[in-house]
């Protein structure tokens, strides 16, 4: 998927990392922990200092929207909850933050959207028009941003919204956006080889960043290759959930185990 080529980012061994990991599976089975500590390993090797926040761990309240934060709060939410508490420190406190969600509905899922709402009190109300954006500049200093998302269904085109959302929010201060498809084929046994090569090209992703600022065309090339043909991986995932619906059983840990693949690849 997209990447952005960015100067700008403090770079090199000093690098703190904080990342925010919004999904809310556990992290023996979720796919966005697996690709976020792929990242953070490689960011780690390239000396970086990182950080997980599982939100799911938190209590976030929902934006009120008074503009409290903007008016005679001076940068405070009127809200007390572990947004004002601890997340909002964690967060400037960053030089890169790593916002780690699972595509829900061709976007980031509620609780991310709840947390990057509830940094408003970090944004400046005065308008600053650059170029053809039009939003509130973060008013203190700003860390930059990468992005992780893995979603279920194959091919990249699965996150043109989440990274047009991305992009409007944190323009040029979005450095990285690592996009995986086909999550849930992630732990196919008969695919390794193949998740191998995508898992270390994410780890590449994280040392490039760290050391360049930015991901290379062939490292992102890497990250999005397909696992399977598609038929396959749509004829896998049907079997898979034909067969959970016909024993109706309720897992809680879902990951299309690619039983009979063997056939395809
Ligand atoms: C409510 C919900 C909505 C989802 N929407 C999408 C979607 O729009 N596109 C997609 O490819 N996968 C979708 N998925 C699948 C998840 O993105 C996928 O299972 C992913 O691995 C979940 O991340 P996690 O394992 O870290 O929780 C959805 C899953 C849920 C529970």
């Amino acid at each position: 998927m997209a990447y952005r080529l960015q100067l700008g980012i403090k770079t090199g061994a000093s690098m703190n990392i904080v990342a925010f990991n919004s999904s809310p599976r556990e992290n023996k089975t979720s796919k966005t922990e697996l690709v976020l500590q792929k990242f953070l390993a490689g960011a780690r090797q390239a000396g970086a200092a990182t950080e997980t926040i599982y939100l799911r761990q938190y209590r976030i309240k929902h934006c009120l929207g008074c503009f409290s934060c903007w008016l005679g709060n001076k940068g405070q939410c009127v809200q007390q909850d572990d947004m004002t508490g601890e997340l909002l420190g964690h967060l400037m406190e960053a030089d890169l933050a790593v916002l780690a969600t699972p595509l829900y509905h061709f976007n980031m899922n509620a609780r991310m959207k709840s947390f990057i709402e509830r940094t408003l009190p970090l944004m400046n109300p005065i308008t600053a028009h650059s170029g053809r954006r039009l939003s509130p500049p973060w008013a203190a200093k700003a860390p930059k941003i990468a992005a992780v998302s893995v979603c279920a269904f194959p091919e990249d085109y699965n996150f043109q919204a989440l990274s047009m959302n991305l992009r409007m929010l944190y323009g040029t201060d979005l450095v990285a956006e690592i996009y995986r498809h086909s999550s849930e084929f992630l732990t196919a046994l008969p695919l390794q080889l193949r998740v191998e090569e995508v898992l270390d090209a994410v780890a590449r992703a994280g040392y490039e960043v760290v050391r360049q600022g930015q991901v290379s065309p062939e490292t992102m090339n890497a990250i999005s290759q397909n696992l399977a043909p598609l038929e396959t991986l749509i004829d896998m995932a049907n079997r898979f959930w034909g067969k959970e619906m016909e024993e109706e059983e309720v897992t809680g840990a879902v990951g299309v185990d690619g039983e009979g693949v063997d056939k395809y690849v």
